[in-house]
C-alpha cells in the first residue's frame, strides 16, 4: 500500500514548487522593504509546507502567525461556512499582513479572512497563494502573489488534503476520482 497509488498525475512537481517559492520570496522581499515587522499569517492546516519553504526566501524581519481556518470539513466541495478553529495570537491593528495559503478555490475562505483582518484594523492585507484555481471561484477574489494556476480538478499534496489525507506528499497531484467517489 502506497499513498502515491491514489494519485492520477503530478500537477506541480517538487522542482516547480521550489522555483515558485524562490520567485515569490524574492518578490515579497522587494515589495515589503522598509515595512515595520510585517506579519506572515498562515491559514492552517493547508499552508504549512508552502509557508515553511516560502518563508526561507523572505529576507526581512517578519513575524510568523497562524490561524486555523476550515470550510471543507473533509468534503470535496466547500461548505461556504468558514470556521475559525483557532485565532492568531497578536493584534493586527496597524500591521502589514501577508496571508499565506495553499490554494484559492471558491474564494470564500480568503474573502472572509481578508474582510475580518481589515475590520480589525490591519494597515494592509495581501495574499500569497501557491495555487490559484480561478475556475472554482464563487466570490470574486484576486490574490496579489500567485505561484501557479491549476485547472478545476481535485488536487492534493504539499499541504492540500482530501479527508485529512495526502498533505504529506511532496508535490501537488490530481487525486484519482475513484478515491472520492467511493
Ligand atoms: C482549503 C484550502 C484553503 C481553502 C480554499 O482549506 O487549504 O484554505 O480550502 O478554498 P476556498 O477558496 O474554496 O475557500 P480547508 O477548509 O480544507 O482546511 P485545511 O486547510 O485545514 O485543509
Ligand atoms: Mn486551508
Ligand atoms: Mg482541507
Amino acid at each position: 500500500m502506497s499513498i502515491y497509488n491514489d494519485i492520477e498525475r503530478v500537477l506541480v512537481s517538487q522542482d516547480e514548487i521550489a522555483a515558485i517559492c524562490e520567485r515569490l520570496g524574492k518578490q515579497i522581499t522587494a515589495d515589503y522593504q522598509g515595512k515595520e515587522r510585517p506579519i506572515l499569517l498562515g491559514l492552517l492546516k493547508g499552508c504549512v509546507p508552502f509557508m515553511s519553504d516560502l518563508s526561507k526566501h523572505i529576507d526581512l524581519p517578519i513575524e510568523i502567525e497562524y490561524m486555523d481556518v476550515s470550510s471543507y470539513h473533509g468534503n470535496i466541495t466547500s461548505s461556504g461556512d468558514v470556521k475559525i478553529r483557532k485565532d492568531m495570537n497578536t493584534s493586527v491593528m496597524d500591521r502589514d499582513i501577508l496571508i499565506a495559503e495553499d490554494i484559492v478555490d471558491t474564494g470564500k475562505t480568503l474573502d472572509t479572512i481578508v474582510k475580518l483582518l481589515r475590520h480589525r484594523g490591519a494597515k494592509s492585507v495581501e495574499v500569497v497563494t501557491l495555487l490559484d484555481k480561478p475556475a472554482g471561484r464563487v466570490i470574486p477574489f484576486t490574490p496579489k502573489y500567485i505561484g501557479t494556476v491549476v485547472p478545476k480538478e481535485f488536487v492534493v499534496g504539499y499541504g492540500l488534503d482530501y479527508n485529512e489525507l495526502y498533505r504529506n506528499i511532496p508535490y501537488v497531484g490530481v487525486l484519482k476520482p475513484e478515491i472520492y467517489k467511493k
